[in-house]
């Protein structure tokens, strides 16, 4: 089934620059043919579009996001790439949250996990602070990739249990993630529900095998949790110090590692360079217990 940008339209900014450069184009090869014409229904889209500029602030819109699962996933058409869309927020902040849009660590986090996909690809997934649900979508469709790979002994697919201490923000990651255009949709074993990271010690979650976590707080009171399970978290860094905090408390619990990354040709998350985390280091941290193998 094919998904259009009528159902899921992308954001007035980027229509605009669509139909400009696509409006420059085609005059310049209007100039090269004697009987060339442009259709004028071209010119009323794009000064419909112009008109809405003045509408402030920018409205939620589509964004569709592109990216290539490895062949570890069993992917080996090199040239095929999947799809996620969500509705996100065009603000850094709306309705007082910041979890209505994507933030770049949890780009970085989803290029790791993509190259990375034994991490999570059969373990029950917990994240903390969710947002929007990009990285869950990531992680309910590398396990339903890696599921369909090994279709003669096929396991039911883990636990994806998305959690953020904001109702609203909840509320839109369950109908992004459900949305008909993303793999997650079919995923039959996604809960979602709301959390204070700072309550997630006592959550009954034993099984869990991986805690994530894209761009949330790097206070020491967020150790204990981590304490229970292995957890990949992505941090942006926005201020040295407290980060440093943060590990030095976190070492006296755990084992801590940075994880080298960097964005792989295997995804091309699209960092919106002009965006408010331009510029900001984002690091990867590992988790473990001091006596746990990997
Ligand atoms: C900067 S956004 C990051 C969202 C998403 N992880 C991403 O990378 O796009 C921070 C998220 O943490 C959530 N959050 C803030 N305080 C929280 C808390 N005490 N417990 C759980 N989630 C929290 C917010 O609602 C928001 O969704």
């Amino acid at each position: 089934m094919t998904f259009t940008n009528d159902q899921y339209p992308p954001s007035g900014r980027y229509q605009r620059s669509f139909w400009k450069w696509s409006i420059e184009h085609l005059e310049r090869m209007d100039k090269d043919e004697e009987d060339g014409e442009i259709d004028t229904r071209i010119y009323d889209r794009y000064l419909s579009l112009m008109s809405a500029i003045l509408v402030v602030p920018p409205p939620d819109s589509y964004m569709t996001y592109y990216w290539k699962p490895l062949s570890s996933l069993g992917c080996t058409d090199r040239s095929s790439h999947e799809t996620i869309t969500l509705l996100e927020s065009r603000t850094t902040i709306e309705s007082g949250t910041t979890g209505l849009r994507t933030w770049c660590a949890s780009f970085v986090l989803a290029s790791y996990l993509i190259a990375n996909a034994e991490t999570i690809r059969d373990q029950t997934v917990f994240e903390l602070g969710c947002g929007s649900g990009f990285l869950g979508i990531i992680v309910a469709t590398i396990q339903q990739k890696f599921n369909e790979r090994h279709e003669s002994h096929r396991q039911p697919l883990p636990a994806v249990l998305l959690t953020d201490v904001n109702a609203g923000v909840l509320s839109r990651c369950r109908d992004n993630v459900q949305l008909r255009c993303n793999q997650s949709s079919n995923h039959p074993n996604i809960t979602f529900s709301t959390l204070d990271w700072f309550d997630a010690l006592s959550l009954p979650c034993t099984s869990v095998g991986v805690v994530i976590g894209a761009d949330i707080v790097f206070d020491p009171i967020l150790v204990p949790p981590l304490s229970a399970r292995m957890a990949v978290v992505a941090l942006t860094v926005r201020n040295e110090q407290t980060l440093a905090y943060f590990v030095t408390e976190a070492v006296k619990e755990l084992c801590v590692e940075e994880v080298p990354h960097a964005f792989t040709s295997a995804t091309y998350f699209d960092l919106d360079t002009a965006g408010v985390d331009a510029g900001l280091d984002v690091k990867i941290f590992k988790f473990t217990l001091h006596n746990s193998a990997s």
